[in-house]
């Protein structure tokens, strides 16, 4: 058998443990598992003892920007980064300029993507504002719909329900930013946190989780961020499990006191919450009841963050320090290796219907994250890929650390190092 690539001496996680073994990699597939000793050669072997191999990472929330925002994040700078943190699938926010609401939109993305992308891209797509619209986008490969409190199509219309109705049909997921609309009045950090506070976020799951219910979709809660939020789904996944919700490495590690320090650099939305609110995110993490970790990579220029916190833009890179806080929470005992890949590749691809990822199985696509669990490191926005040079996390020592990225059978970054050509990553069509 030629192979292109082998993974010799992997330690790596197979149907619930984690076991040693050899990886081998043909026509960007995983084509065979050896357990013991194998023979085999190769075009490429790397040897990965005392490293642990992971499902490639699928961040599902990733703000890549470019179109007319390329000043922020393009799709090549914004992929370089995701396989720098050790993430070989990215699903891209319909928030851009100009919006992503329309099949032609989508069409152009796509293209634009191709010849840019790093890492495997899929994207999201507004609803539209012509319901007839929704199976011309799903031909055209949107992965999920998102919806935004300020949206025109939100259930402030009223127009909601059938196109949660159209996207359930479809058999696509339905992910929203679960913050009512509000006035944006304010002039303190206090102030911006009252505006934004917790009740905001609860009232508006209410209202999505109970539209979902009637329409019968799959609701994905994006970055959920407190206890009373928390709470609610544990109880409602027990009567309708077709809800599933994703956390921030931010909302995980951070509070209220870091941006009263810090100031607008570390204004994002929703905001940082309360150590109360943390705890209970990492419980219902533990738990199985938030089924995600998203980076919500939310690249700005910097100039845009050094700004009063009512001008500032909302929030910050993510995709270069995801991996490496999360593994350093691992060494921490905070989770275990084991719940992470379920939150980083597992449940990623199950939740968002992603063919052939977030597992090491044959006949899987060869997304590979091999990481050093005791490579330790400071986090240093100046060595970003990310055109978003800043941090919240600045100055934090690591302990873990992605080594080398495979993205469909092909090294594109190893040891922090971009390496393979421009558009080595590949555009997701479900
Ligand atoms: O902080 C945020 N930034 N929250 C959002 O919902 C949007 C995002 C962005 O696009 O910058
Ligand atoms: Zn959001
Ligand atoms: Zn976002």
């Amino acid at each position: 058998m030629t192979l292109d690539l082998l993974i010799r001496n992997a330690t790596f996680p197979w149907r619930g443990q984690f076991v040693k073994g050899n990886i081998a990699v043909r026509s960007g597939k995983i084509v065979k598992l050896f357990r013991g000793s194998c023979t085999e050669t190769a075009e490429r072997v790397i040897n990965a003892e005392n490293r642990v191999v992971l499902p490639g990472l699928i961040d599902v929330h990733v703000h890549l920007r470019d179109l007319e925002q390329s000043y922020k994040e393009d799709y090549h700078t914004g992929t370089c980064a995701a396989a720098a943190g050790g993430i070989t699938t990215v699903l891209d926010m319909p928030n851009t300029r100009p919006k992503t609401d329309s099949a032609e939109v989508l069409k152009f993305k796509k293209k634009l993507a191709q010849g840019k992308a790093m890492v495997n891209v899929g994207f999201f797509s507004l609803f539209p504002s012509r319901i007839d619209e929704i199976p011309k986008i799903i031909e055209e490969g949107a992965v999920a719909f998102k919806v935004y409190p300020q949206d025109p199509e939100s259930w402030l219309t009223g127009s909601l329900p059938d196109r949660l109705k159209s996207a359930s049909k479809f058999g696509k997921p339905v992910a929203v930013h679960p913050e009512e609309k509000v006035k944006d009045e304010y002039n303190t950090i206090q102030q911006f946190l009252q505006v934004h506070s917790i009740n905001i976020e609860f009232s508006a799951v209410i209202r999505y989780t109970l539209a979902a219910e009637r329409a019968q979709c799959h609701l994905h809660l994006c970055h959920i961020t407190s206890k009373r939020t928390v709470e609610y789904i544990r109880t409602l996944k027990a009567s309708y499990p077709r809800v599933s919700c994703e956390v921030t490495p931010h909302h995980l590690l951070l509070t209220r006191k870091h941006i009263e320090e810090k100031g607008s650099l570390l204004k994002v939305l929703p905001p940082l919450r309360e150590n109360e609110d943390l705890e209970s995110l990492w419980l219902a993490l533990n738990q199985g009841i938030i089924d995600v970790i998203a980076s919500d990579h939310a690249p700005h220029q910097k100039s845009e963050k050094e700004k009063s916190i009512s001008d500032a833009s909302p929030g910050f890179p993510g995709l270069e320090t995801t991996l490496s806080l999360m593994l350093t929470q691992v060494n921490a005992g905070r989770i275990s290796l084991k719940r992470l890949v379920e939150v980083l590749s597992e449940n990623p691809a199950k939740i968002f219907k992603i063919k052939s990822k977030g597992k090491i199985e044959e006949g899987y696509d060869a997304d590979l994250t091999i990481i050093d669990l005791k490579a330790k490191g400071k986090i240093n926005p100046d060595s970003f890929y990310s055109k978003a040079k800043y941090s919240p996390f600045e100055g934090w020592t690591v302990k873990g650390k992605p080594i080398t990225t495979i993205v469909n059978g092909v090294v594109v970054m190893e040891h922090g190092e971009i390496i393979a050509p421009k558009g080595a990553g590949s555009v997701l069509t479900t």
